[in-house]
């Protein structure tokens, strides 16, 4: 299976009713291929692998984590280490498997010794997320951890006074909450975690239902 061919069985579903998800199917693999080979800044030259990202093109929950790791880089595919085992059961507790969601970070190349990524890096990977999001069109963005939350908010604010509520954005209902790298350090924010993901599906099945009676 070449590259392509593989990008579209991740991203393709070819059930009856299906051409908006197929269209946007097809957008996000323009764009992975538009994108793939980015070398708009210097971690280009320290990667093994583009982490694009991955899930459901449809998603109306895009989770968005601050920078692929040792583990992501290796197998370019996103939140597959430590952290990713962790989102993984966060996202179960709640009902959804990753191809519910789409899943992706602020950039999308592997900082080296997984420092933070520098501002430069940001703006230069940002335009990628940007048109991600466009095709995608979430309801609700989940943000992970401070450095995810202060980049996409343009903000210096707390973890603390960001979390816990519904925060406006661009069109968008954000949430925040811990980055799972944090909560395998201090297992005692797991709790209010937790709080933050009952409210996220709270809000979910809100949007559902709005949609469903096309007040959405
Ligand atoms: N941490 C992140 O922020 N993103 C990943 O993809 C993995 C770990």
């Amino acid at each position: 299976m070449n590259d392509t061919s593989m990008q579209e069985s991740l991203f393709e579903d070819r059930t009856p009713g299906a051409e908006s998800h197929n269209e946007r199917c097809s957008s996000l693999e323009a764009l992975y291929e538009q994108s793939r080979d980015c070398a708009r800044c210097r971690l280009s030259e320290t990667r093994n692998n583009f982490v694009f990202g991955e899930g459901n093109p449809q998603a109306q929950i895009v989770v968005i984590g601050e920078a692929p790791g040792a583990e992501e880089d290796l197998q370019g595919r996103p939140f597959v280490g430590r952290s990713g085992q962790l989102l993984d059961k966060i996202l179960a507790a709640i009902g959804f498997g990753r191809t519910d969601v789409f899943i992706c970070n602020i950039v999308k190349c592997r900082p080296p010794q997984n420092r933070n990524p520098q501002a430069n890096e940001i703006e230069a990977c940002r335009p990628w997320l940007s048109k991600q999001l466009e095709i995608i069109r979430p309801s609700i963005i989940l943000l992970l951890g401070k450095v995810a939350a202060n980049t996409i908010l343009d903000n210096k604010q707390s973890m603390g006074s960001m979390r816990g509520r519904i925060i406006q954005w661009n069109g968008y209902d954000v949430i925040v909450t811990y980055h799972p790298a944090a909560l395998l350090r201090n297992p005692n924010w797991k709790y209010d975690c937790w709080e933050d993901m009952k409210m996220l599906k709270a809000h979910y099945d809100r949007v559902c239902a709005n949609r469903h009676q096309g007040t959405a």
